[in-house]
């Protein structure tokens, strides 16, 4: 492998369970989050030059197709995978899991492949890992698990040279063996996790399940090395499966829905066909109209069309990692999943996981912008219940009051329940910005955690005060003064 050595993998920013980093590659380094456009090595697209203007630092082929057509095979063998594609940038080759997906089979070994895209000088090399796809029977979903593991291991056996190797998860929608899988993953080795098998759920808007596989292979995943999601190309999920700690994806979805018409948005696709006004400014939308486009030809059409869907969706990147940088990836992604009910109900899975989030989560922050009831399962609020009864107090008595403009020790904020007068500028509790219309949960979860301040205080022997005006009152008459 290119690497075992330290410093492959270097994170720059962290936010959520997301990171900026940087991986080096035999080819240079490749800033993450990273988008792969996917290269037909049969056919040219849009040219690479464009590709790398676009945004693109790494792309990603299938070396199955190149290994099968004696033109292509021969010139890879010869000049190179990069000479090939025609371009000087990394390169990552898949392996041909995807036909096998698909196919049911390919006339290809492990071995073979594996050594085909190190002859033909491949960046990250992809092991024939087998795509179980959703609701397999837990026999098969096993069977073809040990099997990946199994190729895996001769993967990292073959493997000497100048290129990293990934190493994919699999393990269909069977939790136990997607922790399984990671588990064993982290103990192979290899450079990258790239995990498998999501793209059927995506089709299907199983947000809720490629969310799970997701968590439950970092769970056991080791932070210091990259994630790849296999598969996953619409810019509407970007900001949450990097929250979710996913650093590099790949698109074949910008040229696939350019063939249907299909307009991708940061929120969502469109058909053409429905579209009066481009909701965007790119090049390709200011220069026409949605009715100029459907007059073009068909080829020229899906060029264009492509080339819109791939611009946005390096927007969509970088826009990811400002947010990374200015730790508002939480505001960010729940702005995206109310996009789709599905993605509301994707995110919501993510409280399960809470556990995971906070160790993740980095807790020095400057904003927090409440965006609606997905908001209360950020770390920030239990970080601070949690130092508020840790608090020393001195005072017989304490003073709470719901109204800022009273004198008292304590403030009674929605979200984040009692805050110490002290602690009312800073972040969390004093940065936070919410509407005072704010959700009764927001009042709920404040409830909760007053009421363990109070029977903590009162074990204590502390007289308590309570100063409630009517927002408060309603959540809270038992304690009424
Ligand atoms: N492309 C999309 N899904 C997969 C997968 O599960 N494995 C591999 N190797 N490639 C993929
Ligand atoms: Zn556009």
């Amino acid at each position: 492998m290119f690497t075992n050595q330290k410093g492959m993998f270097e994170i720059v920013a962290k936010d959520v369970m997301g990171r900026i980093g940087k991986i080096e590659t035999p080819h240079g380094k490749i800033e993450t989050p990273a988008l792969m456009p996917v290269i037909n090595p049969n056919m040219e697209f849009i040219e690479p030059s464009k590709l790398v203007k676009i945004g693109a630092e790494i792309v990603i082929t299938n070396s199955y197709i190149i290994y099968r057509n004696r033109r292509l095979r021969e010139i890879a063998l010869k000049k190179g995978i990069h000479k090939l594609l025609n371009v000087n940038i990394p390169v990552m080759t898949d392996s041909g899991s995807y036909q096998l997906m698909i196919y049911g089979d390919v006339e290809v070994s492990n071995r073979e492949i594996i050594e085909f895209q190190k002859r033909i000088g491949s960046d990250i090399v992809v092991p024939l890992d087998i795509p179980t796809p959703p609701d397999a029977y837990y026999e098969t979903a096993k069977r073809d698990l040990e099997e990946t593991i199994k190729r895996e291991r001769e993967a990292v056996e073959i493997c000497n040279g100048n290129f990293l190797l990934a190493i994919p998860l699999q393990g269909s929608t069977h939790w136990d063996l997607r922790r399984y899988s990671a588990k064993k993953a982290s103990e192979i080795g290899g450079d990258l996790y790239a995990i498998g098998g999501i793209v059927p759920l995506m089709d299907s808007y199983r947000f809720d399940d490629a969310v799970k596989a997701v968590l439950e292979a970092k769970k056991y995943l080791p932070p210091s090395k990259p994630v790849h999601l296999f598969g996953v190309g619409h810019p509407m999920v970007f900001a949450m499966f990097v929250a979710l700690g996913c650093d590099l994806f790949d698109s074949a979805a910008y040229a696939l829905y350019a063939k249907d018409d299909r307009y991708l948005t940061p929120y969502g696709t469109e058909k053409l066909k429905d579209l009066q006004y481009f909701p965007c400014s790119c090049k390709i939308c200011s220069d026409y109209t949605p009715e100029e486009l459907r007059r073009i030809d068909k080829k020229e059409r899906e060029v264009l069309i492509a080339e819109h869907n791939l611009i946005i969706s390096f927007e969509e990147i970088r826009r990811v990692k400002q947010a990374i940088k200015q730790n508002e990836l939480f505001e960010l992604v729940e702005m995206r999943i109310r996009s789709h009910p599905y993605l509301v109900k994707a995110w919501r899975i993510v409280k399960h996981y809470f556990d995971l989030l906070e160790k993740y989560d980095p807790s020095a922050k400057q904003k927090f912008f409440y965006l609606g009831i997905e908001s209360l399962m950020r770390p920030a609020i239990k970080r601070h219940h949690k130092k508020v009864l840790n608090v020393e107090i001195e005072k017989d008595e304490i003073v709470i009051s719901s109204d800022l403009g009273v004198r008292a020790d304590y403030y009674l904020k929605p979200v984040f329940g009692v805050v110490p007068a002290e602690m009312l500028e800073i972040y969390p509790a004093g940065h936070a910005e919410m509407p005072d219309n704010i959700e009764r949960e927001a009042y709920e979860m404040a409830v909760e955690a007053l009421k363990i301040f109070i029977e903590k205080n009162k074990k204590n022997g502390k007289k308590i005060k309570i100063i409630l005006n009517d927002d408060w009152r309603k959540y809270l008459s038992e304690y009424e003064i």
